[in-house]
C-alpha cells in the first residue's frame, strides 16, 4: 500500500495534502509518513524471520534520521538502534529504547562517550581498532564496580568486498578507514579476550550504503562466517553476528533488492555456515536508509524563475544546507509538483538561495511542468540523510520537520528561530 500519491492532482502523504502542511507550517519542511515507516520496518523485520527461526534484531541506524518522533515510532515497533555518538544514544534513551538493544558503532569513540555507553548498559560496542579496545578496557576498569557486567564488545572487521556504490559511502574495502582487516582479526579477538574488563560477544561488519545488489552482502557474510567459525574454534563465545546496514532504495532508476530478496540472500549466505557452533548466533542488521529514505519528502516553495543564456533555473527556498546529498554525492532526488497542472515538461536546474554553485537539488531535470513563482515542489526520498545532514550554512534556520499519520499531522521539530541561530555564541570583552 502506497501512502504517497496524487489524489485528483494533489499530492498526499497518507490522508493529508502536502499543500495544507505547507500552508500551516511554512516551507521548507521535511514531512514523514508514520504508516510508511511502520510498513518499511515491519517488511524488513519479517523478511529476516521468514524461512527459519533465526534470532535476529533490527537495529535502526539513527544517523539516517534521528528525529525523536521517528525514533519513537520505530522503537515502538520493536526496533533496536545502531548509534555512533553519545548524542545518538541519548536520543535513543529519550524515546525509551531498551539499552540492551543499542549497539554503538564508529571509528572514533571518545572516552566520555564510551563511559556514557557503559553506564547505560548497552548491548555491544562495535569496535574498530586495537586502540579502541584498549580505551574501552581502560574506561571499564575505571568505572569498575559501577558496572554490572563486563564491557560487551563485537569486533568490526573489514571484509574487503566491493559494495559497488558511491565511493564516499563504500566502507568495506582495504583502503577505507573502517574495521579491522580480516587477516588480523584472530589476533585482535585474542587480545580482547585477554582484557579483564571486556567480554567478546560478537563479530560485526558494514560494507557500505545504498547497495543495489545482494552479492556484496553475500560475499561479506561468506568471509564473516568463515572467520566466525575459526573464532569459535579458538574458544570465543560469539553471540552476535552483525552484518551492518546498507540496503539501497530506488531514488531514480535503481532497482535494489526488496527486503524479502535481501533476507533470502542473507539466509542463503548464512546457511553455508550453519553448524552447531554458529546456530545460536543472533543476527543483527543495522538498516537506515531503507527504513526512512522513502518515508520522507522535503517540501519547498518556488521563489523565482530565472534564465541564463543556456539554462533555466528554478530557485526554491530549500538549499544545500537543508538537503546536501545532491551537492555532496551528486545524488538524484525526484522532484514532483505538489499540485499537478499538466502542461509540457520543463527542463531546468532546481537550485537554492545559497552562494555556491554546488547549491542545487537537481540539475538538467525535466520537471512535470514549468513551475510558477510561489508554487510548491516536493523533493522525494528525503527521509534518510536529509535533515540529519543539514546545517546552518548561510545562517539559515534549520527547517521544520512534520509527521503525518492518517489524516493528522504534527510538527515534530519546529523551525529554528533567529535566536536559535545564535544560541551559545558570545562576544568576549576583548572584542569590544
Ligand atoms: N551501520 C553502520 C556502521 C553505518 O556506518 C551505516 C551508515 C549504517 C549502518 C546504515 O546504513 P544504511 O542502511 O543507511 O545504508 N550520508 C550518506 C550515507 C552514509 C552512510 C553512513 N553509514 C548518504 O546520504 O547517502
Amino acid at each position: 500500500m502506497h501512502h504517497f500519491q496524487y489524489r485528483e492532482g494533489e499530492l498526499y502523504w497518507e490522508d493529508v495534502p502536502l499543500a495544507r502542511i505547507a500552508e500551516e507550517v511554512g516551507t521548507p519542511a521535511y514531512v514523514y509518513s508514520y504508516a510508511t515507516l511502520e510498513r518499511h520496518f515491519r517488511v524488513f523485520d519479517s523478511a529476516l524471520n521468514e524461512g527459519g527461526p533465526r534470532k535476529h534484531l533490527v537495529c535502526y541506524s539513527v544517523k539516517a534520521n534521528s528525529n525523536l518522533a521517528v525514533l519513537r515510532a520505530l522503537v515502538s515497533f520493536g526496533a533496536g538502534v545502531d548509534t555512533v555518538s553519545r548524542g545518538e544514544i541519548f536520543r535513543a534513551l529519550k524515546v525509551g529504547a531498551d539499552p540492551k538493544k543499542i549497539v554503538f558503532s564508529g571509528v572514533g569513540k571518545r572516552e566520555d562517550e564510551i563511559a556514557y555507553a557503559l553506564e547505560q548498559g548497552i548491548l555491544a560496542f562495535n569496535v574498530e581498532s586495537h586502540g579502541e579496545l584498549e580505551a574501552i578496557e581502560r574506561v571499564a576498569a575505571r568505572l569498575g564496580p559501577k558496572l554490572k557486567t563486563k564491557a560487551p564488545v563485537s569486533l568490526r572487521v573489514n571484509p574487503d568486498v566491493d559494495a559497488e556504490t558511491h565511493p564516499y559511502i563504500s566502507t568495506g574495502l582495504k583502503k577505507n578507514k573502517f574495521g579491522i582487516p580480516v587477516a588480523w582479526a584472530r589476533e585482535e579477538f585474542r587480545a580482547a579476550a585477554k582484557m579483564p574488563h571486556l567480554e567478546v560477544v560478537g563479530l560485526d561488519c558494514h560494507i557500505g550504503s545504498q547497495l543495489t545488489k545482494t552479492a556484496p552482502f553475500q560475499d561479506a557474510i561468506a568471509r564473516l562466517g568463515e572467520l566466525a567459525r575459526t573464532l569459535v574454534v579458538d574458544g570465543h563465545r560469539l553471540r552476535y553476528l552483525d552484518i551492518g546496514g546498507g540496503l539501497g532504495i530506488p531514488y531514480n532508476q535503481e532497482d535494489p533488492p526488496s527486503p524479502a530478496e535481501y533476507g533470502e540472500a542473507i539466509r542463503a549466505a548464512l546457511a553455508a555456515f550453519e553448524g552447531p557452533e554458529l546456530s545460536g548466533l543472533t543476527l543483527i542488521c543495522e538498516p537506515g536508509r531503507v527504513i526512512v529514505g522513502n518515508a520522507g519528502v522535503l517540501v519547498t516553495r518556488t521563489l523565482y524563475l530565472k534564465q541564463s543564456e543556456i539554462k533555466n533555473f528554478v530557485i526554491v527556498d530549500a538549499a544545500m544546507n537543508d538537503l546536501i546529498r545532491p551537492a555532496f554525492y551528486d545524488s538524484y532526488h525526484a522532484i514532483w509538483p505538489v499540485v499537478k497542472r499538466g502542461g509540457p515538461a520543463y527542463a531546468a536546474d532546481v537550485v537554492g538561495p545559497i552562494c555556491e554553485t554546488g547549491d542545487f537539488l537537481a540539475r538538467d531535470r525535466s520537471l512535470a511542468h514549468k513551475p510558477e513563482e510561489g508554487e510548491l515542489l516536493a523533493v522525494l526520498s528525503a527521509g534518510a540523510y536529509g535533515f540529519t545532514m543539514s546545517s546552518n550554512y548561510n545562517t539559515r534556520p534549520r527547517v521544520a520537520e512534520v509527521m503525518v499519520k492518517g489524516g493528522e499531522f504534527a510538527v515534530v521539530r519546529r523551525r529554528e528561530t533567529l535566536d536559535d541561530l545564535i544560541r551559545g555564541e558570545e562576544i568576549p570583552k576583548f572584542v569590544g
